[in-house]
């Protein structure tokens, strides 16, 4: 084990895990595993970027992780839960209590303002439970929104809307934030100061990062790179440049 994320005194305590991870799609003549047995750990403290071509499997392995699709065979623990053992309504309390999500097109409510925006999920919750409000002031503090909290999202830049989304998803102090292609909507330099913040919030606290990512630029951000194909993962580095993470793309890429 390196530390080469020396910030977090959580870096190493695992907050997701796979077994032998497999979901496959399609009638019996025309079978795709579409994750086809994967084990792999994530850790709190560390924002992991997992890589890799359409269709390799980032998304699959996502959903099956935050209990939004069940696999045909192979286990998920979440946060000390063993996924396969909780009925819907549990997976839908434990996504709301202890799972954040940052989505490639924000999804903040256009009616509401930045800051109800931040409180929805404390208000939809099962069990109802207050933010921790110095928490949520540091979020909007580091995040650069305590001039905005005001405005819809309609009165935000695509940026501000994505900073708005991630204070959402962190405020409830969840165990693992999921990241679809964060970016994806964000021009290169804005992408970059969204991912910055994300990784800084992210170092030092007892929450996990999993950001799903095509860009090289964005995965350069996390602590962790996998990389994916045809449902395998196939690569696992530690921190990288962007062009190094470019190349071990391409290179896993013609690989096939
Ligand atoms: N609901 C589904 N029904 C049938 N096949 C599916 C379904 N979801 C995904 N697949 C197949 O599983 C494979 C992996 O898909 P997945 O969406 O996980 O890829 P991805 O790596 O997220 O791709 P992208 O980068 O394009 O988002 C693909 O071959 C896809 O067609
Ligand atoms: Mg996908």
């Amino acid at each position: 084990m390196t530390t080469s994320s020396p910030a977090s005194p959580f870096a190493g305590a695992v907050v997701a895990r796979t077994r032998a991870l497999r979901r496959e799609f399609g009638t019996d003549g025309a079978r795709v595993a579409a994750v086809d047995g994967v084990t792999v750990a994530f850790e709190r403290g560390r924002l992991t970027a997992i890589v890799g071509p359409s269709g390799s499997g980032k998304s699959t392995l996502m959903h099956l992780l935050a209990g939004l699709d069940h696999p045909t065979s192979g286990d998920v623990e979440l946060d000390g839960h063993a996924l396969g053992e909780l009925d819907e309504r549990a997976l839908a309390a434990l996504r709301h209590e202890r799972m954040g999500f940052v989505f490639q097109s924000f999804n903040l409510m256009p009616a509401l303002t930045a800051l109800q925006n931040i409180r929805l999920p404390e208000q939809l919750g099962a069990r109802p439970r207050p933010h921790d409000r110095e928490w949520e002031a540091s979020l909007i503090d580091r995040l650069g929104l305590a001039g905005m909290l005001g405005r819809r999202p309609a009165e935000l830049s695509g940026g501000q809307q994505q900073r708005v989304a991630i204070a959402r998803a962190l405020a409830h102090r969840p165990a693992v934030v999921f990241a679809d292609e964060p970016t994806g909507n964000l021009d290169i330099t804005t992408g970059r100061d969204v991912l910055q913040l994300l990784a800084e919030l992210v170092r030092g606290s007892d929450c996990g990062v999993v950001m799903v990512t095509h860009d090289p630029t964005a995965a350069s951000y996390a602590d962790r790179v996998l990389s994916m194909r045809d449902g395998r993962v196939v690569r696992e580095s530690e921190r990288s440049s962007a062009a190094d993470i470019a190349a071990a793309m391409l290179e896993d890429a013609v690989a096939r």
